[in-house]
């Protein structure tokens, strides 16, 4: 059993099972198995393990329910039905393009007649919701159930069929031109809408007596429930996970009918949401007595090389009509590489009898000290080590449940003087943001996609990501465990103050408790989460004792659900005397650090969005409290644009002729220019450098995202990025990787040198590299060389006069030669070249490939300045699901086949078919250029 278990979760049943039928005993493929083993690991990229795989067992069934489901979207809000969770104030005179640090603004309150739903909705969150007495109690009744849409006759047969994760409005069209229904700020997608899913789930007569839940990864947003005609309940927050009882409803022994209505609102965000249910949804199925939702809580203490002690608090559920006494005894395994099992449990620790009353909850906790652990640590001085705690709940000698928690042991430790400290090494940290999307794939979550930016940010030498502004899949989590990555996991991006008029402020008196908790109890035993935000740059920054209070009352939340993490709230105007700042457990500043607006342009402007830089201001008013950067930079750029001149300062706001192009919608490349209230990456560094008592930065952002394309409202996705929309690297990646990966002998040239218009004109030329020296080479010619003065992180000759030919950079260090780049002018565009980052795939329709295609001359030379259409194709089990090239400006839709390359690259995503293996060729033609082909095997 189990080893068909561990075939089948390898995918090599397929293979095996013909030589299984010629053979008579098991023992042949157990000698196969280590071969069979290397075959599938010798990828050339293997692939992350998902928690979700291993949560089903003999006791309990936790099924992917995400195939064939049956949408529906009204085409506008007058069409649609009037099932609505509560009323929304009108939002007339809203601008998206205002800067991201404006002042949030007080709520509107509104009162209506109609009939709302929330009431039976509220209950849904109860779980989370500490005092009983607050508990929601479902009126009488059961609204919608003489809706169509909700009954199982419902001929749903022209609605289409999707699979999840899906999220509705990412195929487009974008919306262009001003003015648009959705503009610029949430990405000009149609996320806004009402729609509905369907799906019959098959539930057998033996799953009587069981319990049965519907757990929803994440649907966007306000979804409402209906099975079998009842509404069973729903969740507003479109980021947060949940989970419905729908045991009441199911009539087993046939099928069941479940509808999903989800009311995304415009205006609900300052990027995009996305829409639908974008996520991961599982049916899972217990016995009336088991582990509850989200039921473990592990965290260590004491820990060093040789011991650990291991707390585990179980939390049991008896949802049977009698009162019953159960223990619950868990052994603990270290992981392997691969997530698997390595060898025999570590501690076998059990919990004595409890005795649990019908319909209550109990929580026993227990606590084992296991010998020299193995530590999970961040990359690259650290080992990500993982372990399985595996809980059996056991009623008469009987197991009756079996539970799977994955944790790790670490120690983490704040220093106001020097960060963040883990397994007693000081880790700087140097991380990014992201938001959820995830570029042409929009909000629908996929596991090779997140591992694909996250592989790259490590290339970079990025060690943390801040999770902005909610709660990431859960799936991304697991990816941060294995991969040693380092995470702020945040909530919310608005309280009771709005940034938009139907951001999460509308539903913030109702839900931030539920939403706070529910985010915590999910997340809390990922190791790679060191730190818990309860929100960014919230309105009640400025509401002094005000706001403060709702700051004390959610960081009183988390210290109740877990003491074991900081918390932090992130502040771009909040000073040192003011009581916001005094709340939270860690200082995190966006952009207060550097200083705001202190270049000389603003130097007529005369309020507050003005800041002195507030490092040492901090750190005498909060000695005692560890201050890190959540958001450092916001620098802009396109990737492979330059614009001319180039600023001489080392750090720039961005104007017409000032590294930007309104006209042209794009920003200057040479790294220089930022949002009016961010600093280029040199400045931030220069600053952290000087402030040695800061923990750190994260970068906003990592990857481009979709919306809030500041400063340039007319187009569709954002410039922040150090990697672009498409996951292509800007000259910004070069400078991190620098600073941040000194050890790596690397250089890097901007700009191309491809300029026929320019002979003879001032061309500056600049260097990033982890040497601190370089000499630069014109055409053979030495231009100079150069070493780095203190605070200096990028080499520049701004006083080249361009030339066609070779520009080549040779890099020292300590005085040793150390790295080189060139660059060359290069021909007229001759043909393609394609890049697979996987080209071995599974075949279960989820696995991707990105196809990166760039133009080439005929030397086979990159040519960065060329933008030739390019047509994708493919031939096999496989299927074209988006292309990209990084243009903030360009409204092809991401389902298209023809991409225009953009500054000489495109990329197209492959996905496999689920139980269709074999070759996948795909083809990138564009006229009068020679044609290129890779193959991707599909397993
Ligand atoms: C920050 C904000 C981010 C993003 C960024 C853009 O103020 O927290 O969400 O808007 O600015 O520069």
């Amino acid at each position: 059993m189990q080893i068909m278990k561990l075939l089948k979760s390898l995918n090599i049943l397929n293979i095996t099972s013909k030589l299984f039928l010629k053979t008579k005993y098991w023992f042949k493929i157990v000698i196969l198995l280590p071969f069979l083993l290397q075959c599938t690991t010798n990828e050339k990229s293997s692939e992350p393990y998902i928690l979700s795989n291993d949560k089903s067992n003999e006791y309990r069934e936790c099924i992917s329910i995400n195939n064939n489901w049956l949408f529906y979207k009204y085409k506008s809000a007058e069409e649609a039905d009037n099932l609505i969770y509560d009323v929304r104030p009108e939002s007339e005179n809203y601008q998206d393009s205002k800067p991201a640090d404006s002042k949030p603004t007080e709520a509107i309150n509104i009162e209506s007649e109609r009939n709302i739903l929330k009431p039976w909705i509220m209950p849904s969150g109860n779980a989370f919701i500490k005092d009983s007495i607050k508990h929601y109690i479902r009126p009488e009744g059961n609204p919608g159930n003489d809706f169509p849409f909700v009954q199982y006759n419902y001929d749903d047969r022209l609605w289409k069929n999707v699979n999840l994760p899906h999220d509705w409005a990412i195929k487009g069209p974008f919306m262009e031109g001003w003015d648009t229904e959705v503009g610029g700020g949430m990405g000009r997608l149609p996320s806004l809408g009402i729609a509905w899913y369907r799906k019959k789930i098959e539930i057998p007569e033996t799953d009587t007596g069981k319990c049965i839940f519907l757990d929803i990864d994440g649907a966007m947003s306000y979804a409402m429930v209906w099975l079998n005609g009842n509404l069973v309940g729903g969740w507003p927050y479109g980021y947060n996970s949940f989970r419905l009882d729908i045991t009441p409803y199911i009539v087993p022994g046939g099928n069941n009918q479940i509808a999903i209505r989800l009311d995304n609102p415009n205006k609900s965000a300052r990027w995009y949401p996305g829409g639908g249910i974008y996520r991961n949804v599982w049916l899972v199925k217990t016995n009336p007595v088991h582990v509850g939702h989200w039921g473990t809580k592990i965290t260590t203490e004491n820990v060093s090389e040789t011991s650990a002690t291991i707390n585990m608090e179980i939390t049991i559920d008896n949802d049977s009509k009698n009162n019953i006494s159960v223990s619950a005894a868990t052994k603990i395994y270290n992981l392997d590489e691969n997530g698997k099992l390595a060898g025999a449990d570590v501690s076998n620790i059990k919990t004595p009898e409890v005795s649990i009353s019908a319909g209550k909850s109990v929580k026993t906790s227990v606590s084992v000290t296991v010998d020299n652990p193995k530590l999970w640590g961040p990359l690259p001085t650290q080992k990500p080590n993982l372990y399985l705690a595996i809980t059996e709940i056991i009623k008469e000698g009987k197991i009756i449940d079996k539970y799977n928690t994955r944790f790790g042991i670490r120690s983490l430790n704040f220093d106001p003087n020097s960060g963040i400290f883990i397994n007693g090494e000081l880790i700087k940290i140097k991380g990014v943001n992201n938001h959820h999307d995830l570029g042409a794939l929009g909000a629908a979550f996929n596991t090779c996609a997140a591992r694909r930016q996250l592989k790259i940010l490590q290339e970079m030498g990025c060690n943390a990501v801040r999770m902005a502004h909610n709660p990431p899949a859960p799936e991304l989590l697991e990816l941060t465990d294995k991969m040693g990555i380092l995470v702020i996991d945040e909530v919310f991006d608005s309280w009771e103050r709005k940034k938009t008029p139907h951001d999460f402020h509308l539903i913030f008196p109702d839900w931030h408790e539920q939403d706070l908790r529910s985010m915590i109890r999910r997340d809390r035993n990922y190791p790679s989460i060191i730190i818990w935000s309860y929100g960014n740059e919230v309105g009640e920054q400025y509401t002094d004792k005000e706001g403060a209070e709702i700051g004390k009352r959610l960081h009183n939340i988390i210290k109740e659900e877990d003491t074991t993490r900081p918390t932090t709230s992130a502040m771009n105007w909040a000073k040192s005397y003011m009581p916001f700042p005094a709340v939270m457990d860690i200082i995190s500043f966006n952009y207060q650090g550097e200083g705001i607006r202190q270049d000389p342009i603003f130097n007529d402007v005369k309020d507050r969005i003005k800041t002195e830089p507030q490092y040492n201001i901090f750190h005498e008013k909060f000695p005692y409290k560890v201050i890190l950067s959540s958001e450092t930079a916001s620098a802009l750029s396109s990737r492979g644009i330059y614009y001319f001149p180039v600023t001489k300062k080392n750090s720039s706001p961005t104007r017409d002729s000032m590294g930007g192009n309104s006209e042209e919608g794009q920003v200057s490349s040479y790294e220089l220019y930022a949002v009016d209230f961010g600093s280029s990456p040199d400045k931030v560094f220069a600053s952290l450098e000087k402030h040695a008592f800061s923990a750190g930065e994260f970068v906003w952002t990592g990857f481009d995202y979709l919306g809030e394309p500041t400063p340039y409202y007319q187009n569709r996705s954002s410039y922040n990025g150090i990697i672009d929309l498409a996951g292509f690297k800007k000259n910004r990646f070069y400078l991190y990787q620098a600073h941040w990966r000194p050890d790596l002998p690397m250089a890097h040239i901007l700009p191309h040198w491809n300029w026929p218009d320019r002979i003879g004109d001032t061309t500056p030329v600049h260097v990033f590299t982890s040497g601190d020296e370089v000499e630069l080479f014109l055409n053979g010619k030495s231009l100079g060389r150069k070493k780095k003065a203190k605070f200096e992180y990028r080499l520049r000759w701004d006083d080249v006069i361009y030339q066609p030919g070779e520009l080549k950079a040779i890099a020292y260090k300590n005085g040793k030669k150390w790295a080189k780049d060139i660059v060359k002018t290069t021909g007229e565009p001759a043909g393609l070249k394609t890049i697979a980052d996987r080209d071995i795939i599974r075949a279960d329709g989820n696995n991707l490939s990105f196809i990166t295609v760039k133009i080439i001359d005929n030397k086979g030379l990159f040519i960065e300045n060329s933008d030739n259409v390019i047509k994708f194709s493919v031939e096999g089990p496989g299927e074209i699901i988006a292309t990209d090239n990084g243009n903030p400006g360009d409204f092809t839709e991401f389902p298209s086949h023809k991409r225009k390359a953009f500054s000489g690259m495109a990329l197209a995503i492959v996905k496999s078919i689920e139980g269709n293996p074999g070759k996948i060729i795909i083809t990138a033609e564009s006229p009068g250029l020679k044609e290129a082909k890779v193959i991707i095997k599909s397993k």
